[in-house]
């Protein structure tokens, strides 16, 4: 046999630079459990249904099973001139167990078994991912819960624009991580599709048992269509779509933490243990961790560009393009499960600044939408309140004052609906207390929130 498993055709050997260029297994040897499993799943079938004896079938597995320890010693002699992790794991068969191991490849071509080693490693790394999201998800409830009644100014466009409490804030962060999950669970089910079987690109003629082989390496269904089956990466480029949307949602909350640590805000205070300092300014404390999730999430956006990219010109059916799946593949896998396990414990640690937060709602006259709902109930219409509380909160800025600090006969001037009660109306406390409905931030909505997340979690 020549060196190479492929060299029968060939007359002369692969030019060196060749062989460095094509070579994947420095990063594809990371597939080898999944290669191993799905080599024993498809020897077991071929023995099944008679193209190899029992006794072949056990031999085969047995060896396998043995070069996985191997590899888990670090004995493993990969070689670049063997390509892949998949010729590797094939060769060293061969020299452990002999002219059996010759035997595995029947029924089967790299192109299938690549397509289902990823498929392989991605279910499993879903799975584990979603593992991590839980976790996060919940902490953050633990969090939330202690601050269902913490009140903090809520914005938009940067601006305080009404009173929140702080566990409705960190809820919104849980419902996009709860999609995110979702996404996974879903993009999971179309990852769970067996193609073993599909051979190079047509079937092969033996009377393969596709469905036992799916069911031995608990697929839940097998793909339809062989071409289809060894040649789309679909499932991969939907997985890389959720990673990206989680990135961004995390890179998110970067922004946030990092603005509100920040002394100008000072909101909150991370832990000593994930932050850096500076070289040059002894006072220094950086949010270097939510600073570099939001930097990596650069790179996640490119491994979906470049994946789709990779697959938006090929031709039916398998090409070589494709094993450039991979490193995108890896190093988001890597980075998710880096931010999400490094975002739990950060949050865990999380100190907030409590009177900060409320003293921070009281400026910005966060509660003249109450105001301008209170005269609403005194049967003026929204328009027209709006305009009075709008003269309310000008005659505030020039007098350098709060909606609070201003006397009953002040308010009367501007409407003489306006009683006693209004106080109550505009404090933070009523203001965020008024807003009980589903969805809404008052501390009873944000409480029953928490136990619908935590049902959902554990469903
Ligand atoms: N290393 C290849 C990949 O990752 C395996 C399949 C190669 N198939 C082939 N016919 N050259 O895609």
């Amino acid at each position: 046999m020549s060196e190479k498993p492929w060299g029968g055709r060939f007359s002369t050997a692969t030019d060196t630079l060749v062989e460095i260029f094509t070579t994947s297994v420095h990063f594809d040897h990371r597939l080898y459990p999944y290669d191993i499993m799905g080599s024993i799943a498809h020897a077991k079938m071929l023995a099944k249904v008679g193209v190899l004896t029992q006794e072949e079938g056990e031999q085969i597995v047995d060896g396998l099973t043995a070069l996985q320890t191997e590899i888990e010693q670090n004995q493993f002699p990969w070689s670049i001139a063997l390509e892949d992790v998949h010729m590797n794991i094939e060769s060293r068969l061969i020299e452990k167990i002999g002219e059996v191991g010759k035997k595995l490849h029947t029924g089967r071509s790299r192109n299938d078994q690549v397509a289902t080693d990823i498929r392989l490693y991605l279910r499993h790394e879903i799975d584990n991912l979603l593992t991590l999201i839980n976790n996060f998800l919940t902490q953050l409830l633990t969090l939330a819960e202690q601050h269902a009644t913490t009140i903090m100014p809520g914005f938009t466009h940067l601006q305080s624009a009404q009173p929140i409490t702080f566990g409705h804030h960190l809820l919104a962060w849980c419902e996009m991580l709860v999609r995110d999950r979702s996404r996974l669970q879903e993009c999971r089910q179309r990852v769970n599709i067996c193609p073993l079987g599909s051979a190079a690109l047509a079937g092969t003629s033996y009377p393969i048992d596709r469905h036992y082989t799916a069911e031995l390496l608990g697929f839940s269904g097998i793909s339809n269509n062989s071409l289809d089956a060894v040649s789309d990466r679909d499932f991969a480029i939907e997985f890389l779509s959720d990673s990206a949307l989680l990135m961004m949602h995390l890179s998110r909350f970067s922004e946030e933490l990092i603005l509100w640590s920040s002394p100008q805000f000072n909101f909150i205070e991370l832990d000593d243990t994930f932050c850096t300092g500076s070289s040059i300014m002894p006072q220094k404390k950086n949010p270097d961790v939510p600073e570099l999730v939001r930097g990596k999430t650069g790179h996640i956006y490119g491994h979906l560009i470049s994946l789709l990219t990779l697959m938006k010109a090929q031709p039916l059916a398998y090409n070589r393009d494709n094993q450039e799946d991979k490193t995108p593949l890896f190093d988001t896998v890597e980075t998710l499960n880096l931010c999400l396990m490094i975002y739990t414990k950060m949050m865990g640690s999380l100190r907030v600044n409590i009177p900060q937060l409320y003293q921070a709602a009281e400026r910005g006259f966060t509660t003249a939408t109450d105001l301008a709902d209170y005269l609403v109930r005194k049967k003026i219409p929204f328009r027209d309140a709006h305009e009075i509380v709008g003269k309310i909160v000008r005659y505030c800025i020039e007098h350098n004052c709060t909606l609070t600090q201003l006397e009953l006969s002040q308010f009367r001037q501007f409407s003489p609906d306006i009683q006693e009660d209004i106080y109550t109306i505009l404090s933070l406390e009523g203001s965020v207390q008024a807003r009980q409905h589903w969805g809404a931030t008052a501390p009873e909505q944000v409480r029953q929130s928490i136990q619908r997340l935590r049902t959902l979690l554990r469903s």
